[in-house]
């Protein structure tokens, strides 16, 4: 995505993944100092510990307490959390309704990030996780209500957010057991995206709704993240077409 951003941009860069231990990171991210970088990503399971490695925080990575995108400025480093506008910008491309219940899945790092973002666009958010005590420990720190799966008030709910692990890579489990009976305008949105189609989708589509995977949120995350980095304002059709390239590559 970023090396196709950095082609459209005319801007001579380039942006490699590496697999970094957690007995590696601090020194990842110092090298991130050098000159020349302009940044990196992180993905699971850094995001949340690279926080203290930081020189200073956007308000959306503090109020999380996690980032997925450093920026580097003459030596120092700047964490952002592009996830959480990233999720609303996919949100809005798919046209989510925007009143009723959002119900948020999950209590990890991407559902802190889509707690906050939903907090933030004004929308009333339920918490489910597996584990209720984080669901609870979440609403406590970002707002917002958790919620049993068994009894939360799925009728209202317009808009259903997959924010676990539960599908990736695995394309038979779902975080819901039972597929509730949503408000029939609702959209499901699943932040996982391999598979393309995972079994929540699938059982959404099932019932009427309209679902969609995560890729759009993952190619808005890297956009914002690419302006961030090298002040370029590159159509998020750039990132989304890499990424399809990407998944029907042999
Ligand atoms: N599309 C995007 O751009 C994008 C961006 C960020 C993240 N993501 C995706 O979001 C997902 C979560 O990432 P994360 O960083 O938040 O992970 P995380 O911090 O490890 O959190 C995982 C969460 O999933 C729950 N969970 C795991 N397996 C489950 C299962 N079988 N059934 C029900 N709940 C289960 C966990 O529940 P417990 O609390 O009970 O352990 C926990 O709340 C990943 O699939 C990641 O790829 C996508």
């Amino acid at each position: 995505m970023h090396r196709a951003a950095f082609v459209h941009a005319g801007l001579n860069g380039n942006y490699t993944a590496r697999r970094v231990g957690a007995a590696d990171l601090a020194q990842a991210v110092a090298d991130l100092r050098r000159p020349g970088v302009l940044g990196a990503n992180l993905s699971l399971p850094h995001k949340e510990s690279a926080v203290a490695l930081l020189e200073s925080l956007t308000p959306a990575a503090r109020a999380i307490g996690a980032v997925n995108t450093i920026v580097h400025m003459d030596g120092q480093l700047r964490g952002d959390n592009t996830d959480a506008p990233g999720l609303l910008a996919a949100l809005a491309d798919a046209d989510a309704p925007t009143g009723g219940l959002s119900v948020v899945l999950g209590a990890g790092g991407a559902a802190r990030a889509a707690v906050y973002a939903l907090r933030q666009a004004g929308r009333e958010v339920l918490i489910v996780n597996r584990t209720h005590a984080r669901a609870q420990a979440l609403a406590a720190e970002l707002g917002g209500r958790a919620a049993w799966p068994e009894t939360a008030p799925w009728a209202a709910v317009t808009l259903l957010v997959n924010a676990s692990s539960a599908g990736l890579d695995a394309p038979h489990d779902s975080p819901l057991s039972t597929f509730p009976a949503l408000d029939p305008r609702a959209l499901v949105y699943d932040m996982v995206y391999q598979p393309a189609e995972t079994r929540l989708l699938r059982d959404a589509r099932r019932a009427g709704l309209r679902a969609e995977n995560g890729l759009g949120m993952l190619a808005h995350q890297a956009r914002l993240a690419f302006a961030a980095w090298t002040g370029a304002d590159v159509p998020v059709r750039v990132f989304l077409e890499a990424l399809h390239a990407a998944a029907d590559a042999p």
